[in-house]
């Protein structure tokens, strides 16, 4: 059985991480344009670096939950045939167990030269003087988040592994953001069984066959065990 699984931030919520959409509007206190696009960035690169890297400090103060281990529990147990497909930036997949994981919205450990194109980990603070290890350009880092307006990474390996899973599973994710919203459309048109786990109804509740309703601390944990109980 071919399995896909989508994780959002509710999937690390129960570890402290807080979600994106408060009820004020507002991530951590700023609006989107301000942090999540290129022409924030432009704008005002001093505050995304300190929004990001207060983000990336934070990383050291959460530990993965039970959701995150169950998950790699079940990657342990059918390995290639789970595609862990992720919007979160932050690394709790992996501290939880997971090798495989594809960051479509990036990662906070990781760093994008706006001169030369490099990718490459990076674990301190960043900012305006920060160097590029390939080309050394100087100030030209920024955090290696897909923005709005940006495209996310990995589509065409998520693209393959949509049309050609068995079952669908969308975690944590209020599924306002496309393309990640649109993923178990493409999934039920390619005939896949779709689930949601998350403890409120989300705008996208109506495309999936079964939802279960909870947090996913002790909804994922449950739903794996009753998986592998039929492998
Ligand atoms: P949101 O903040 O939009 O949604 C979080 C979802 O988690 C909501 O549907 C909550 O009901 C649910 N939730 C809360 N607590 C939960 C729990 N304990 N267990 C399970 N679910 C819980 O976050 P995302 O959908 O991930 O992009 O947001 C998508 C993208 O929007 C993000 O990746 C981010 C932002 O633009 C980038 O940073 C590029």
């Amino acid at each position: 059985m071919k399995i896909v699984i989508l994780t959002g931030a509710g999937i690390s919520a129960e570890s402290g991480v807080p979600t994106f959409r408060a009820s004020d509007g507002l991530w951590e206190g700023h609006r989107v344009e301000e942090v999540a696009t290129p022409e924030g960035f432009e704008r005002n690169p001093g505050l995304v670096h300190d929004f990001y890297n207060m983000r990336r400090a934070q990383l050291s103060h959460v530990e993965p939950n039970p959701a995150h281990r169950a998950l790699a529990r079940l990657e342990e147990h059918i390995g290639e045939n789970l595609t862990l497909i992720t919007q979160n930036v932050d690394d709790l997949h992996e501290r939880g167990g997971s090798k495989r994981v594809l960051h479509m919205h990036g990662s906070l450990l990781s760093a994008l030269c706006n001169s030369c194109g490099e990718r490459f980990r990076w674990l301190g603070k960043m900012s305006l003087t920060s160097k590029c290890p390939f080309c050394k350009a100087i100030g030209l880092e920024r955090p290696d988040i897909v923005w709005f307006g940006e495209m996310p990474y990995y589509l065409g390996e998520i693209e393959a592994a949509l049309i050609d899973c068995d079952v669908f599973v969308s975690i944590g994710t209020s599924g306002m953001v496309n393309p990640a919203a649109s993923f178990v459309q493409i999934a039920h048109n390619c005939g896949a069984h779709t689930i949601e786990i998350n403890p409120y109804p989300t705008q996208n509740a109506h495309h999936f066959a079964e939802q279960i309703q909870g947090p996913a601390g002790s909804e994922v944990p449950r739903w794996v065990e009753t998986v592998l109980a039929k492998e």
